[in-house]
């Protein structure tokens, strides 16, 4: 990846005021491709303009469907012409969620060819639990050559079935590939992520039968056909998390609107665990700074435990917080990436095994990183925006595929943060 731009941040600036969140990146790479499986027009509100999403029209084009899209409005996507079910890796490397394509269209079609995903580069991106999911359903899979080849003569066929992980991406593909199979699917060990409750509530809104979203069993009784809707997604989770760590980060007094505290627990427990002020309202988080900031120790966990997603932006955080924290990630094996353009910063940390060690000190430097993945991007303006002088941020293009003009927003809190070009 090669940006044309690098982002510049003066720290020290308190962020101070009012900010509204944008539509969840994972609810939508999930709820776009999910559209694919009706044969009428479908109208989506509330969607972030990020990359992610641009790549998916890209896709969803090249498949035959028709897609109006007005950023910070809504998209139309009407899949009533949709004849293709091959997307080649010059589309899919844009986006790890591409699998979604995979039981997009096998619900669709009966059949997809789909290469394999790109993305932030933080780990392997195995997709095994999905492809066992579709087998489940009576998918023949064949997996070469960096494409997944599966299909099924007619309807896939409803069944259980078991994820030996808990996996997100799996259980909405699996979703995807069920809602118009034959019979009842029955997924155990279900991923319970906000955004898999706004997808089945999507698909249900276009007639499907999906229950249980949000525990760990979900139950889907397929129907033959699925019809248009008009739908808006939830605000983004780890978007609002961010900002929530970046009021504390420079301990300003920041309210975020249009976001669901419900959401956020996790991180609001830790954040009132290091002594920072959170108080809640029905679609509101304000978050202010009170005295000391400690030490805490964090393990990331599927929802509703910590999010990895979060993870990197919350050890910028601790960098400064007074002792010692670990950070332990223990759904990503490698999410690591960021720790060594902290280190440059000055910030005292040490990677054992899964778990960052992390010695608070009392002040980090602006200094010239590189972005190596979405929310090592996030870690990396949290610490700019804490650090004394200014930090130059390399490969914003990462950070543009999931934030929507992070810059726009935290400048009107406050902040001192521009893009130049290289
Ligand atoms: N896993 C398997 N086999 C599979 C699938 C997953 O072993 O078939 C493993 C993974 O290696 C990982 C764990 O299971 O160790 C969890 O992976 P999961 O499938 O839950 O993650 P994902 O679907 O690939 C989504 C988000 C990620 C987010 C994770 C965890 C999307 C497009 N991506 O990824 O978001 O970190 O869930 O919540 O929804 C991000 O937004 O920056 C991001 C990477």
């Amino acid at each position: 990846m090669s940006s044309k731009d690098k982002m510049l941040i003066t720290g020290g600036h308190p962020l101070v005021g009012e900010i509204t969140v944008s539509g969840g990146k994972n609810t939508a790479v999930a709820v776009i491709p999910a559209a694919l499986l009706c044969n009428a027009p479908c109208t989506i509100e509330n969607l972030p303009d990020i990359e992610d999403v641009y790549a998916l029209i890209d896709i969803l084009r090249l498949l035959g469907a028709k897609v109006e899209y007005v950023p910070e409005r809504y998209m139309r996507i009407d899949a009533s012409g949709v004849t293709g079910y091959q997307v080649p890796y010059s589309l899919t490397r844009r986006l790890r969620a591409s699998y979604y394509l995979l039981g997009a269209l096998l619900g669709r079609a009966g059949k997809a060819e789909v290469a394999y995903p790109g993305g932030c580069d933080f780990c392997s991106r195995p997709i095994d639990q999905h492809l066992k999911g579709f087998a489940a359903l009576g998918a023949e899979i064949d997996d070469r050559r960096g494409v997944v080849h599966a299909k099924t003569d007619g309807r896939l066929k409803g069944n259980d079935v078991f994820f030996d992980v808990v996996t997100v991406g799996g259980t909405i593909n699996v979703m995807l590939a069920a809602v118009r199979a034959k019979g009842n699917t029955v997924i155990y060990n279900a991923a319970k992520e906000p955004h898999i409750v706004d997808l089945a509530n999507f698909l249900n809104s276009m007639g499907a039968n999906v229950k249980g979203a949000g525990t760990d069993v979900i139950r889907i009784r397929g129907v033959e056909e699925l019809h248009g809707c008009n739908y808006a997604v939830i605000p983004d989770q780890i978007e609002t998390g961010t900002l929530m760590i970046a009021a504390a980060a420079t301990r300003g007094d920041v309210t975020i609107r249009g976001c669901i505290p419900t959401h956020m627990e996790a991180l609001t427990a830790k954040l009132l665990e290091m002594g920072v002020r959170v108080t809640e309202n029905d679609d509101s988080i304000r978050v202010r700074p009170q005295g000391v900031q400690r030490a805490v120790n964090v393990k990331t966990r599927v929802y509703p435990g910590f999010p990895t997603d979060l993870q990197q932006p919350m050890t910028a955080l601790l960098c400064m917080a007074q002792g010692v924290s670990t950070v332990c990630e223990t759904v990503f094996e490698q999410r690591f990436k960021h720790l060594d353009e902290l280190r440059r910063m000055g910030a005292k940390i040490k990677l054992m095994d899964r778990t960052v060690l992390i010695e608070g000190v009392n002040e980090l430097y602006g200094a010239p990183v590189t972005v190596t993945d979405l929310r090592a991007g996030a870690a990396l303006i949290v610490a700019g925006l804490m650090a004394k002088g200014v930090t130059e941020i390399y490969e914003t293009s990462y950070i543009d595929r999931g934030y929507v003009r992070i810059e726009e927003k935290l400048r009107k809190l406050g902040a001192e943060i521009r893009r130049e070009p290289i």
